[in-house]
Order: structure tokens, then sequence, then C-alpha cells
């Protein structure tokens, strides 16, 4: 099920407490169940009493919604009545740890407490609900991890409180990552946040040569606000775009900024990695979270897949190139999907990848241009060098050493990258001189082998 429909479907709670027929969604099934049950008088006795009075709703650990109730539970909810006080209180709480690795540091750890497994019994507003976490014995097939749920029991005179719960429990994670970037990335069958969320990546940290990342903004901008435009015409509500260029000419680190910018997640799958097949991929992509960019990095492998298979019948457990014009039409429509697909070689793209719909804008980004080089040195040296006389000594050594194309005799000149820019200003902090000196560094040295 995907996000948004699990959204609709509990602020719905109200309409399907009243359809006896409701199976499936939102783990609501068992309480359909029973509702059914009851009302067909199947059961008679103290079960079907206990089932008349309360309500409850499973939350398994597969859906979106799982880590917003276990936040929405570990919130502090002081008590007043003496009776909440003694009833309500958690004793045993489990410990989540989220990791990060910063660029230049160590890496980072956040601790949540969440509610342990077991019974407990909480207060919100006017009612009483009881939690039960369980881990079942039972394993998922595809991954081996043991199920996980959540239950929450309670009234059925109270059963309006969910939607409050499920309201409150969103609007928490929504909050947890404001101003933040999701990163999610595969692990076994699933989309995993890779560490905690980033700090949104301004657009304005990554520069690219002029035009090409406002052509880019404005078109995905354009494409978010012509929903209707595409389904009034029939067609697939998707976009795609290629990136492609030199190793550190800023690719991802763009990707990642654009998210930021449109309030968006990445997800992302790296073609090269083994392990990623067809199956994996087509599976993945019917359960990508909501508000997410796709980001398929390194799509060339797919080709030199195919080409492998040719010579000895072995295509190797990573994705083919049938598997990626798959996932890029995708068997289930309608959804909006904006993906970006990055390689390092484009000469080994097959034709077939740029048709409409696969993949709508092919873009170059390039070795560091004059432009790139003297608006990485503003971001840098802005402040220390205000009358811009360093950033010209600097821009003309480049252009001396040929860095930034002009090579008479006719033999390839020595482009250099805008990560290796980047590098020399980072080895350089606050001492722009050192960057002015060490400019010989950035021309790109040959491995000898
Ligand atoms: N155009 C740029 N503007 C700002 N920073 C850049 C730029 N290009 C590279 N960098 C910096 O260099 C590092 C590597 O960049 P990034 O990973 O985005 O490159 P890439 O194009 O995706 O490379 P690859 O093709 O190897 O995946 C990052 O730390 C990034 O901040
Ligand atoms: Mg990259």
């Amino acid at each position: 099920m995907s996000e948004a429909s699990a959204t609709q479907s509990l602020l719905n709670v109200n309409a399907l407490l009243d359809n006896p027929v409701f199976a499936g969604g939102f783990g609501l099934a068992s309480l359909g169940a029973a509702l059914a049950m009851a009302r067909r008088g199947a059961i008679a006795g103290a079960g079907m009493i206990r089932r008349r009075l309360l309500v409850n709703v499973e939350i398994s650990k597969q859906d979106p919604a799982y880590p917003w109730v276990l936040a929405w539970l570990s919130q502090p909810r002081p008590q007043t009545s003496f009776l909440a006080k003694r009833l309500t209180r958690i004793n045993k709480l489990s410990v989540a740890t989220a990791t990060s690795t910063t660029p230049n540091g160590p890496t980072r750890a956040s601790f949540f407490l969440q509610p342990g497994y077991g019974r407990h019994i909480i207060k919100y507003k006017h009612a009483y609900i009881s939690v039960n976490r369980e881990k079942q014995a039972t394993a998922r097939s595809n991954t081996g991890e043991p199920h996980e749920t959540v239950e929450l029991t309670t009234l059925y005179a109270h059963r309006h409180i969910f939607e409050d719960v499920f309201t409150e429990a969103r609007q928490i994670a929504l909050q947890a990552n404001e101003g933040k970037t999701v990163v999610y990335s595969v692990r076994n069958f699933d989309w995993t946040p890779l560490g905690e969320p980033k700090r949104k990546r301004p657009l304005t940290s990554v520069v690219l040569d002029e035009g090409i990342k406002e052509g880019i903004v404005g078109d995905v901008k354009d494409f978010l606000q012509r929903q209707k435009w595409y389904i009034d015409r029939g067609i697939p509500y998707r976009r795609g775009y290629l990136l492609h260029g030199p190793p550190g000419s800023g690719k991802t680190s763009f990707i990642q900024a654009l998210a930021g910018e449109l309030d968006y997640s990445v997800a992302m799958v790296n073609l090269s990695e083994i392990g990623v097949t067809d199956d994996k991929l087509a599976f993945l992509l019917t359960k990508l979270p909501e508000r997410t960019i796709l980001l398929l990095e390194d799509v060339d492998s797919a080709f030199v897949n195919r080409k492998a298979r040719g010579s000895d019948g072995y295509s190797g457990p990573t994705v083919t190139f049938s598997g990626l014009l798959n996932a890029l039409d995708g068997l289930s429509a309608g959804e909006e999907r904006i993906a970006f697909l990055t390689t390092n070689h484009i000469e080994l793209l097959d034709p077939a990848l740029i048709r409409p719909g696969r993949v709508d804008m092919m873009i170059r980004i390039g070795e560091a241009t004059r432009h790139q080089a003297g608006r990485m040195w503003d971001n840098f040296y802005g402040d220390v060098d205000q009358d811009g006389s360093g950033k010209a000594r600097f821009l003309n050594k480049l252009d001396s050493l040929g860095l930034f194309g002009s090579s008479e005799d006719g033999a390839p000149p020595p482009r250099t990258s805008t990560a290796a820019i980047q590098g020399l200003f980072l080895f350089n902090k606050d001492n722009m001189e050192g960057s002015i000196d060490m400019a010989e560094a950035l021309i790109p040295q040959k491995i000898e082998g």
C-alpha cells in the first residue's frame, strides 16, 4: 500500500468502521472482521461482547505509519488524574538508534526511546488506549526479518480517537524531517533511510555551468504543476532526466539539493551494485515512498551487463537493460514519478533509453568551467576577497595552466573537476593565497600502471 493511500484510509476510519466488508487497508483487517462477525451474529457470548465493546487497529512494521506511531507513543504525555498517573506509565522502553556519517567527522548517533515489546496503557484526550507491541514468530519470506506489529485497542465508543492519533503521528513525522532531506537506499527488499535525514543542501552550494541548474529546476517545477495536463491527455505522469559527465562534477550533489528545494526525498539505487536484480528493482518501484525523486546511479552498468550476457550467457546478479527499461516504463501507471539517471559513460548507453517518458531531458554536467571556478571561489572566499583580486589571479592561473580548455597544440586540454576545486579550497580553508599557490594540483594526474 502506498503512503498516500495509507493516509487517506486512516482519515476514513469512520467510513471503514461502517463498512462490514472492509478488508485490508491500514492493518484494519482484524477490526473489519470483528465488526462483520458481530453484525452477522455469528459469535455469541463473551467474545461477541468484547468485540462489540472494543475496537483495535493493527499496524504492521511494513506499513509506513509504523515508525510514526512509535514516535507518537514516545511523546511525553503528562497525566493529571490519579488513576491516569497510576495506569499509564510506560515502564518498558526500547532504544532505537540512528547513525550517520558526516563527511569530515566521525559517525554520529542519536537515540530515541520507544515503547518496548508487550502491553502498555496510555491515556490520550479522554480515552484510554491499550498498546500492544509484538514480534511475531513468523518471518517475512523475502527478508527473514520477524513480523512486528503494534496494536492499539480502545472502547468502541472512543473509536474516533484513532483519527486524531494518526493525524498527530503523521505531523510528528513531518516535523522531524522539516528542513531535512531523507535519502532512502536499498536494504534487503526495502527502502531504508540512509542514516539520519540530512540538512537540506542549498541549491546555491552546487555550482553548475551557466543556466543548467535553472533549466532543470524550472523543468521539474513545471512538471509538478501539470498533473492534470498529463492525465487529460492520457500520458503517464512521469519525467526522466539523464545527467552524464565525468566523476566529481556535482551530479549526485545537485539531485540531493534539488530534492531539498522541492521538499522531496531521494530514493537511490546504484545499478552497479551486485545484488540489485531486475525483479528486485521492479518490486522496489512498486513501493516507492511518497514525494521522492528516484535516483538511478551508474545506469551504464545495465548496458555492460547486456554485453556480458551476449558473450558468456551469464548476466550476473545485477540489473539488465530490459530490467532498466521496465523500471522506467513502470507497470503501475498513473502515479507521479521523477527519475534521475546518472552515468559517467554516456557512450555506453543505448538510444532506446532516450525516449520521451523514459528520459525526457539529457544534460551534460562537465568539467569545471571558468564560470564555475569563479562561483565556487565566491562561495569559499567571498568574504575575505571582497575586491575580487584574489579570484582574478586564481582564474588567470587556471587559464594559463590550460584548465579551461585553451590548449593550442590540438591535444585534449587537461580539464579539472569541480570536486577537485572543492578539495583544493577545503585544504586551504581561510587561506586563499594557499589555493592560488597550489593551483597546479588541479592538473589531473595520469595514473601509471
Ligand atoms: N558543481 C559542483 N558544485 C559544488 N560542489 C561540487 C560540484 N561538483 C562536485 N562537488 C563536490 O564534490 C563532491 C563530489 O560530487 P558528486 O558526488 O556530486 O559528484 P558526481 O558528479 O555525482 O560524481 P560521480 O560521477 O563520481 O558520481 C561533493 O562533495 C560535492 O560537494
Ligand atoms: Mg554521483
